[in-house]
């Protein structure tokens, strides 16, 4: 009974998705357990490229179940939309292939609205949030009245009255604390009453659904979105999201118990990136951030799928990696985007951190409170040569490899696979 938990070791963005599509040869079920439409990767189907927000990769295999757990939080609105363009790309999406959890989350335009409120009025202290209602809508889940998807499978009476309620409550707070303007009640209940009648085929008790399917000794992978360093107990607070990615979260939010836990991979780039705020002490402007970074051109370089901001860069931080290794559990780390260095040369490898006379290889108090620190740097020599078209480890350059090598030691966690490419077989798998 096998589950396979795959993480975000960093901030986000580390190419999770490609990492689960490799995975998802000869797994069953892929089970998103946490965030909502805050997260997207881009997928190619044929010769349309476009972006999932909540459903998984996976489903582009086509003996995959998906499933998104109650750990979610889920925006109708997108659900229907991805699944109507993956239709549309031929892609066969059911509700015999694609689960969603009755225990998980609604988003409405209320969270969206709320959200957006309330960066504004942090101003200067904003999180960066992606607008997207995340925060407000886990709010109403831990205050005990929020939506969840079982409310959408008969959109009756008790439904619509539930959702003018929470817009009536949502518009006080929108009026009265932030001076927003107030929505429409009746348009959201009708806009809800449609998304309930579409998606009430897909909603399922997906705990019981998929701890039946490891015990009858099916391969699930659980996909994280969002990273480590992101997770609201775990991350660099209050410059985090609302949800857990971290690895315990997959197993709350999805229902399921310890014991078929079998592997822990902790995908991180071999750079570090971070969209919105909060403190970065390996972060890099100049030349090396433009190279690390890339134009924008292209689906792979650093601007978010969600919102379009290009992403802040900087050199791999082991401080933190070896804080998620920790917090996560990893057994075995995906370094992605390995390519991207080639080029830059000397590359640097932050090992320590610096407050004044006092030099810390390990977190001196959670990743909260980074401000005060300066990062250790240790130098390795660079690679001129494109790594894209290697495939096998041993043609890698002798400084890519001792590159991995020394993230595997300083991390005290196995390498096995590098990216060298956005395409599904520019992976080479390390001894
Ligand atoms: P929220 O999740 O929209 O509330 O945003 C909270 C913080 O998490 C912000 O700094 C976002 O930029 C960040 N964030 C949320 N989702 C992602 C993601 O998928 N990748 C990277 N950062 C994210």
């Amino acid at each position: 009974m096998p589950l396979e938990v795959i993480v975000g070791a960093q901030w986000g963005d580390e190419g999770k998705g490609r990492i689960v599509d490799l995975m998802s040869a000869g797994a069953d079920y892929v089970a998103r357990y946490n965030g909502g439409d805050n997260a997207g990767h881009t997928v190619t189907v044929g010769d349309r490229t476009f972006a999932l927000h909540l459903v998984p990769s996976g489903i582009l295999h086509p003996q995959i179940t998906c499933v998104l757990g109650n750990g979610m939080v889920v925006h109708p609105g997108t659900l229907l939309e991805e699944i109507d363009s993956l239709r549309e790309a031929g892609v066969e999406v059911t509700p015999g292939r694609l689960r969603v959890s009755h225990a998980a989350h609604v988003i409405t335009p209320a969270h969206r609205a709320l959200d957006q409120a309330e960066e504004r009025a942090r101003g200067a202290q904003e999180i960066g949030t992606t607008g997207r209602g995340i925060g407000p809508a886990y709010t109403d889940k831990a205050a005990r009245h929020g939506l969840r998807m079982e409310a959408l499978r008969g959109p009756d009476e008790s439904f619509r009255k539930a959702v003018r309620a929470h817009v009536a409550t949502v518009n006080r707070g929108l009026e009265r604390l932030y001076d927003a303007e107030p929505l429409d009640a009746d348009a959201i209940v009708s806009e809800y009453a449609e998304y309930a009648r579409r998606l009430a085929p897909y909603v399922a008790d997906t705990a019981g659904l998929l701890s039946e399917a490891l015990d009858s000794g099916r391969r699930v992978l659980a996909e994280g979105a969002q990273g480590t360093l992101l997770d609201l107990d775990h991350g660099t607070y209050p410059y985090v999201t609302s949800s857990h990615p971290t690895a315990p979260g997959a197993l709350l939010g999805l229902g399921l118990g310890l014991r078929p836990v079998e592997r822990v991979v902790g995908v991180t780039k071999a750079f570090q990136t971070r969209v919105g705020a909060g403190p970065f002490p390996t972060e890099v402007d100049g030349e090396v951030a433009l190279r690390l970074r890339g134009t924008g051109e292209n689906p792979w370089d650093e601007f978010g799928t969600t919102t379009g901001r290009p992403r802040r860069v900087g050199w791999l931080d082991l401080v933190l990696l070896r804080y998620a290794v920790r917090v996560n559990g990893l057994t075995e780390l995906a370094l992605t985007k390995l390519d991207v260095l080639s080029g830059l040369d000397p590359i640097q490898l932050c090992v320590a951190y610096r407050a004044g006379e006092e030099v810390h290889p390990q977190l001196p108090y959670g990743p909260a409170e980074l401000a005060p620190y300066e990062a250790v740097y240790e130098t390795l020599p660079g690679w001129e040569a494109d790594l894209t078209s290697i495939r096998r480890w041993e043609e890698l350059p002798e400084a890519a490899r001792a590159f991995v090598r020394r993230v595997a030691e300083l991390a005290g966690t196995p390498v096995r696979f590098a990216s060298v490419g956005p395409e599904r077989e520019q992976v080479v798998t390390a001894p």
